[in-house]
């Protein structure tokens, strides 16, 4: 089973752009991590956002995703090659790119193990990806009320957080960390149901939740912070 981001093409960037300067910190990170390579897949590229920045720092990116949607908006940002395809039969040769970055795509996918060893099979030298450090608490929050409301999660794939237990990371790096978390862009998001962890709660409870979160989201950049950063996967290590 695999989720396509086809309803939230939309919104997906308003709910989800980092500020330029942080963007810009990541992708000086994923560039210097990059170094020596050429040919870069972008497994789920969803509307661009990393690969739009890594094409214009000179590397020969390639984009696939099973959502059109998404995929139109990364043409629209001037992403130049673009496929439909499924992460879990990537139409390439044995090794054809130097490198593979992943975002926030492996826990949408059920079997996320066969995409990890497509992604091996395809990728010579590094598969970065992505990571949140902290979780954010509007977010910790909402899964308590579900709790309470008992409701049962289908789990589908891996999250990044865990992963890290599976395939140990080679390389750790800290790109940006102490970020205000703001509550009125998660609020806005969790209304516009635009994260995938909500498309499975039905809308009267997921109404429910966000009127009992609304106090707590009062104030409106939150004390905790959390961090992005990015890792660098051992393949010895994928079954
Ligand atoms: C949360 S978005 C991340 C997009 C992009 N990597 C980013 O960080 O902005 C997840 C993307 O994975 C795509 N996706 C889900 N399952 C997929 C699959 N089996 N193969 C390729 N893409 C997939 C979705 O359509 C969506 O565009």
């Amino acid at each position: 089973m695999t989720v396509s981001f086809d309803r939230v093409a939309d919104v997906y960037d308003k709910t989800r752009s980092f500020p330029p300067r942080i963007m810009k910190r990541v992708v000086k990170a994923l560039t210097e991590e990059l170094e020596g390579c050429r040919t870069i897949l972008d497994a789920g590229v969803g509307t661009g956002r990393y690969a739009i920045l890594l094409q214009n720092s000179g590397f020969e990116l390639v984009g696939i995703d099973v959502s059109r949607k998404m995929l139109q908006k990364a043409k629209q940002k001037g992403v130049a090659n673009l496929h439909l395809a499924d992460a879990r039969y990537l139409p390439f040769n044995d090794l054809y790119f130097d490198a593979t970055v992943c975002n926030h795509v492996l826990h949408l996918i059920q079997e996320w193990k066969t995409v990890l060893r497509e992604i091996t099979r395809v990728t010579r030298h590094i598969f970065l990806s992505t990571t949140y450090g902290s979780p954010n608490p509007i977010s910790e929050a909402y899964e308590e009320l579900l709790k309470k409301y008992a409701f049962e999660r289908r789990k589908r794939g891996i999250s990044e957080a865990q992963l890290g237990n599976f395939l140990k990371p080679t390389r750790f790096i800290a790109a940006v960390t102490n970020t205000p978390v703001k509550a009125d862009k998660t609020l806005t998001m969790f209304e516009e149901k635009a994260c995938s962890r909500h498309w499975d709660v039905p809308n009267h409870l997921h109404s429910q939740i966000l009127k009992d979160l609304s106090p707590f989201c009062r104030k409106n950049i939150l004390s905790r912070y959390s961090g992005s950063c990015l890792e660098k996967r051992d393949f010895e290590a994928v079954p």
